[in-house]
């Protein structure tokens, strides 16, 4: 019997999503970015979302939204070999300047009230974060990531 013997290119996918989302609004501005940048998916964890105004591309139509129950539904979900990536303005993080992007991977943002907690943290297997000595919006610091990935290619 023949055998794939195909290779691709390493370029991976990646996907975006938010923990216990508070702001729809948010959302659908991350989902807009999130398309446009090249996501595959983007993902709410704990809480689920209805259509925003926000999202004037239709990216619905575009790339998928998945709802997981909570951090043990993502992680039992969490797409073969690919890496749970904390976004957070953490003392562990990693400096977003010096890091360098998993090919697949799948980035959680904190919500707008109170950010990760400390037992999603601790289930990320890498955290990064943004310079600045206070938070960005949700939304602006999940399409810097985005777009920090692409420049980096
Ligand atoms: C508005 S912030 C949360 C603020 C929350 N009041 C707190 O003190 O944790 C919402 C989310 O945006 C992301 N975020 C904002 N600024 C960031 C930064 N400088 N580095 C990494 N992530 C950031 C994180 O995912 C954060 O959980």
């Amino acid at each position: 019997m023949a055998r794939l013997k195909q290779t691709y290119p390493a370029d991976g996918f990646f996907a975006i999503g938010i923990f216990n989302n508070k702001e729809q609004v948010n959302l659908g501005t991350l989902w807009r970015s999130a398309y446009i940048l090249g996501a595959s998916f983007i993902f709410t964890v704990g809480s689920k979302y209805k259509k925003q105004g926000t999202d004037v591309v239709n990216a619905w139509q575009k790339i998928p939204l998945f709802h997981y129950r909570d951090m043990d539904d993502l992680i039992t979900h969490l797409p073969y070999d690919t890496r749970l990536v904390g976004v957070e303005l953490d003392d562990k993080a990693i400096d977003m300047i010096d890091y360098q992007h998993p090919f697949r991977c799948v980035y959680l943002l904190g919500n707008e009230q109170s950010g990760l907690p400390s037992e999603a943290l601790a289930r990320c297997h890498e955290l990064v974060k943004l310079p600045g000595n206070y938070s960005l919006n949700v939304s602006v610091a999940g399409s810097i990531v985005l777009y920090d990935r692409l420049a980096k290619q």
